[in-house]
């Protein structure tokens, strides 16, 4: 008989050792111990306030608790894999120090439900932590939009030239990303911040358990309404994972820019020396990994997602052990994001940029060429007539291997009469820029002040 086991008494033989390997999770979900420590606390309060165990229960209970969360953190705890996960791991270890008090702990209570209060206290900390690497990471995007408030570059459509604009109006657009991110994680936050214990196995307890009283001391916003969707429910995982999977889609858009910017045929931008490598045969080689990585793993976490929608897609209600394997997704896609924002911040303030190379290529491949179909507009052309006009002048430029800003007057008017010396004005790539003076424009008079709207917060 397994006399070693939280659920022992039914059963007549021992459980195989491979089984008790492949069904436990405790080689994973320990990192649990500190929120299942939390929630037993505060669910032994609870079942002391409402009479359903003695107070000197609770009293045992609590400081045996306590004692063994310093065991764990002192890296002194042997966690076992026949007590299956952490929530029997730390049970058994506190019946096996104080006795009949705790065992009584587990009264009105499921792991059930206690998995699903686990890993949403879990998460609430760690959404609160990611939120606070994405302001790093605005925050040192900022620093670069200041310092580069004057340095131009190509925009691009197609990845081909289009028109000119501000680096820092470029990096304001992974702000406004970023930021969305954060909103989308705040956002989920309230649906992470629902207390589900009290569902007991499926169908709620027969104990006068005190529910509010539990969020209260956990700090819950909510309390679930349905005791099988309380412990059926991983929606805030999921997500939780998209959300990441938005977020690792736009660092990784980021990291395929800046691998492109460091190129020898762009060399727009220069990352530290200590977010790169070296070729173990090619001496001139210093390769961007860090942005490597990130977009390369922005991969698994698009497969955490997968895996977890693909777990929950068949599941009856309620709880089906199914739902263990919701652990490792999340822990790696946590793990990930926090450690690509982290380094992302660090890389971007070190990023050094090549503001001449920039400026050499933003007035390259005709990136004015609207401004000169905008100026015809101005001189009473319909668009369509001018869109034209300047096609043909481009044409002309290929031609006679020569850009739109060498044209003379006598040459432009080959094009279009409407055209007089004020032309030369629009053309430049600095023209270009401040004539898009437009909320949500390259203008620099814009963007600084864009710039300034994040700093102070909104
Ligand atoms: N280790 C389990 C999990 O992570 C805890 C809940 C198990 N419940 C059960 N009835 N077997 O999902």
């Amino acid at each position: 008989m397994p006399k070693d086991k939280l659920w022992g008494g039914r059963f007549t033989q021992p459980t195989d050792k491979f089984v008790e390997e492949f069904t436990a999770s405790i080689q994973y979900d320990k990192r649990l111990y500190h929120q299942d420590i939390r929630g037993s606390v505060a669910h032994a309060r609870m079942l002391g306030k409402q009479g359903i165990i003695p107070l000197e229960d609770v009293e045992q209970i609590v400081h045996g608790l306590q004692a063994i969360l310093e065991q764990i953190e002192a890296g002194k705890f042997d966690f076992s894999i026949s007590l299956e996960d952490i929530h029997m791991n730390i049970e058994a270890r506190l019946s096996a120090a104080i006795g009949e008090a705790g065992k009584r702990l587990h009264t009105g209570r499921s792991r059930n439900d206690q998995v699903a209060l686990d890993i949403r206290l879990y998460l609430r900390d760690e959404i609160i932590e990611i939120t606070t690497y994405i302001d790093l990471l605005i925050d040192a995007l900022l620093t670069q939009a200041e310092d580069n408030i004057d340095t131009l570059m190509p925009g691009f459509t197609h990845l081909q030239s289009a028109q000119p604009i501000l680096f820092a109006h470029h990096l304001m657009a992974y702000i406004e990303m970023f930021k969305r991110d954060k909103e989308r994680l705040e956002d989920c936050f309230k649906r992470v911040d629902v207390l589900p214990l009290g569902a007991g196995a499926l169908a709620g307890t027969t104990f006068p358990i005190d529910r509010e009283y539990v969020a209260e001391q956990l700090k819950f916003h909510a309390i679930t309404r349905n005791s099988l969707d309380s412990v059926s429910d991983r929606d805030f995982a999921l997500e939780f994972l998209a959300d990441a999977s938005i977020l690792m889609m736009h660092l990784s858009r980021f990291s395929e820019e800046l691998i492109l910017w460091s190129t020898a045929a762009f060399q727009f931008i220069e990352l530290s020396d200590g977010f790169c490598t070296g070729s173990s045969i090619m001496p001139q080689k210093k390769n961007p990994d860090v942005p490597e990585l990130v977009r390369g793993k922005t991969g698994r976490v698009y497969g955490n997602l997968m895996a977890l929608l693909t777990t929950m897609k068949g599941l009856p209600l309620a709880y089906n052990k199914d739902m263990q394997e919701d652990k490792e997704p999340l822990f790696d896609t946590i793990d990930t994001v926090k450690g690509s924002l982290k380094i992302f911040a660090e890389m971007i303030r070190e990023m050094r940029v090549n503001v001449g190379a920039m400026r050499k290529a933003a007035g390259q491949g005709f990136s004015t060429a609207t401004d000169v179909a905008d100026y015809l507009v101005r001189k009473g052309l319909p668009f369509r007539d001018a869109h034209e006009v300047v096609g043909k002048a481009v044409a002309y430029c290929l031609e006679n291997g020569m850009d739109i800003t060498g044209l003379s007057l006598a040459e432009w008017h080959i094009f279009s009469a409407k055209i007089d010396s004020d032309i030369f004005d629009c053309i430049t790539v600095e023209a270009s820029v401040n004539a898009r003076n437009i909320q949500g424009g390259t203008a620099r008079g814009r963007v600084w002040s864009e710039i300034q709207n994040v700093r102070a917060g909104n």
